[in-house]
């Protein structure tokens, strides 16, 4: 059993340092790439409030495939280029997207979701995957949380 957890009303860095943290600490020393994101999908969950997905897409075959997360039953596979994810993954740059109704081609696996922030994964210097996260409330995300993602993501590069 692991026993990371939040600590309640935590200031917003420090909680997303600590996810970071736990989720080294939680990957390190296990090389299987789906049991990490699995279990770094349910520490997203477990830490960051208002969620309504969270996850990975991994890159195969120069398309994003589904991977491990929480949430509804998603889209499995998506196109370089396409939605919030696929350009996320084609630019190599994060996208934080404050209501997805604005942003034209987004994918509504969720008809539930308002706001995203999708950050790649680069090892190597090529995207190798990304980090979706969905909210149920418009602009859930700012820069701080693009900026904690992207660490995580760091983190998680050499074990996924
Ligand atoms: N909204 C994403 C698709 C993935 S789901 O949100 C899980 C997109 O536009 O790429």
């Amino acid at each position: 059993m692991f026993t990371f957890a939040p600590t309640h009303g935590q200031p917003k860095a420090e909680l997303l340092a600590d996810l970071v943290e736990s989720a080294r600490a939680l990957i390190d020393g296990e090389p299987d790439g789906i049991a990490n994101m699995a279990n770094v999908a349910a520490l997203i969950w477990q830490f960051l409030p208002d969620l309504n997905w969270a996850g990975f897409y991994r890159m195969v075959d120069d398309e994003l495939v589904l991977g491990p997360f929480i949430g509804k039953p998603a889209c499995i596979r998506i196109a370089l280029g396409k939605g919030v994810c696929g350009t996320a993954a084609a630019s190599g740059q994060t996208q934080l997207v404050p209501d997805v109704h604005a942003f034209p081609g987004h994918i509504a696996c969720d008809a539930e979701s308002r706001s995203e922030l999708v950050v790649p994964v680069i090892r190597d210097g090529a995207v190798i995957a990304v980090i979706d996260l969905d909210s149920p409330s418009p602009a859930r995300f700012d820069d701080e949380d693009a900026r904690g993602i992207e660490a995580l993501a760091r983190a998680v590069a050499n074990r996924i």
